[in-house]
């Protein structure tokens, strides 16, 4: 039996332990408030959100709505694989036309896709792929892989009403057993007629991506259809049309390097020579032609030679860390390149073998050869 002095007695020596427990709560919130506190002011701004499906129904830029609250991986908003292989979307071919003047070796083609009728819509930005899957079998009997090609269009397309895409594709063609073998899909590619339908996957691709500032400097080293993504670059950067839909005020410096076997392989031309009239303190444009110009050893003229002729003003840009390289084309130009990077980072003073991995580590190295 508890006298009523003891229950008393009992209660008041509980406090200390309720005055206890409240203390730690009391502090254990206060130290996460803190802490989130801190958070807050050291994160990065948020990335942008976009919902691809949305880009892709208002078919033009991103739109520039307030971001939601959500802490998002760099590039999230870039679509992916909207398109499988085992669910491409047919798209329709609108135009197929050659790239090449008279004399010219070999075959280039620009070619057009509609994609107004994709649903969800196949929507891209600058610089990304998309898949082939060509028609027919391969010697298996089965359906022939897809290939991958750069995208040459920016996201609008080339007639700006954002429902079409374009290639830029070279027919492989080689001998062997002093027979010439064709490509499989290239080939399929430069051969299919307006009105036809191709098998599209994708799109794919991070790699090749535009910075989003309108001060970065981007230099671009290209050979044959390595063209492809600079191509779309440069539109984003200086196509009148292009420029009003996508209101991206570029101010920074292109440089495009460009490698090509003749004069009558160099591909997109009148527009590139628009872009160096309309634009001359914007855009510089430096060309490789192999087999008409000669290097200082007296070999063929590839674009690691003209790295080397502008290695200190291309140093300069590459030390200002608003500037971007894009490598594409021939898988057999890396090693000259790096060469000639080498060579050229040493006129400078800098190593190149230390500069690459923090360029890549930055952002600001870009690759794609095949
Ligand atoms: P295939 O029938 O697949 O034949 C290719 C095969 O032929 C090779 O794998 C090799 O085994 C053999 N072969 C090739 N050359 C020789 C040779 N000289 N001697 C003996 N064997 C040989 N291509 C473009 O034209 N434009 C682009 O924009 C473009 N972008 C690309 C982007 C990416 C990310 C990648 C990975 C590739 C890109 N390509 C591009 C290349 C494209 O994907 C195909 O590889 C190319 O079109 C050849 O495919 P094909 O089906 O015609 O050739
Ligand atoms: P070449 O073929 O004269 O040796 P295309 O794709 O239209 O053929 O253009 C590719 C261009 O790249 C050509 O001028 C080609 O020169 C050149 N090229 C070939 N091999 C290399 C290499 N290892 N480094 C740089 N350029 C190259």
């Amino acid at each position: 039996m508890y006298s009523q002095a003891k229950v008393i007695a009992g209660g008041l020596a509980h406090i200390p332990v309720v005055i206890a427990v409240f203390y730690f709560i009391l502090t254990t919130f206060n130290k996460r408030a803190l802490k989130f506190a801190e958070e807050a002011k050291t994160k990065k701004p948020e990335a942008k959100v976009v919902d691809p499906k949305k880009v892709a129904v208002s078919k033009a830029e991103a739109p520039k709505t307030e971001a939601p609250k959500v802490v998002k991986k760099k590039h999230a908003d870039v679509p992916v694989n909207i398109y499988r292989p085992k669910t491409p979307y047919e798209g329709t071919v609108i135009e197929n036309y050659s790239l090449l003047k008279e004399g010219a070796i070999g075959r280039v083609n620009h070619i057009t896709f509609d994609l107004k009728d994709s649903d969800p819509f196949l929507n891209y930005v600058e610089g990304q792929s998309i898949g082939i899957m060509p028609a027919g079998e391969d010697a298996n009997g089965k359906p022939h892989k897809l290939r991958l090609y750069s995208i040459a269009s920016t996201r609008h397309g080339d007639d700006f009403n954002g429902n079409t895409v374009s290639l830029c594709v070279r027919q492989l063609q080689y001998e062997k057993d002093g027979e010439t073998i064709n490509g499989v899909c290239s080939t399929y590619l430069c051969d299919i007629k307006p009105g036809d339908k191709v098998k599209i996957t994708g799109p794919v691709g991070k790699e090749m991506l535009l910075p989003d500032e309108e001060d970065a400097n981007i230099v671009m080293l290209a050979t044959g259809t390595g063209i492809a993504p600079m191509r779309a670059y440069l539109r984003r950067m200086f196509e009148p049309t292009e420029k009003e839909k996508n209101k991206w005020n570029f101010k920074g410096k292109a440089w495009l390097f460009m490698g090509a076997p003749k004069s009558a392989n160099l591909l997109y031309e009148e527009d590139l020579q628009r872009y160096l009239t309309d634009n001359p303190d914007n855009f510089k444009y430096t060309k490789a032609i192999s087999r008409e110009q000669q290097n200082t050893k007296g070999g063929r003229m590839y674009i690691q030679d003209r790295v080397l002729e502008s290695a200190n003003e291309l140093f300069n840009m590459i030390e200002d860390e608003k500037t971007h390289i894009y490598l594409c084309g021939l898988k057999g130009m890396e090693p000259g390149i790096d060469e000639a990077m080498t060579k050229a980072a040493e006129e400078k003073g800098l190593n190149w073998s230390e500069l690459r991995p923090q360029l890549k580590k930055a952002g600001r190295w870009h690759v794609e050869t095949y």
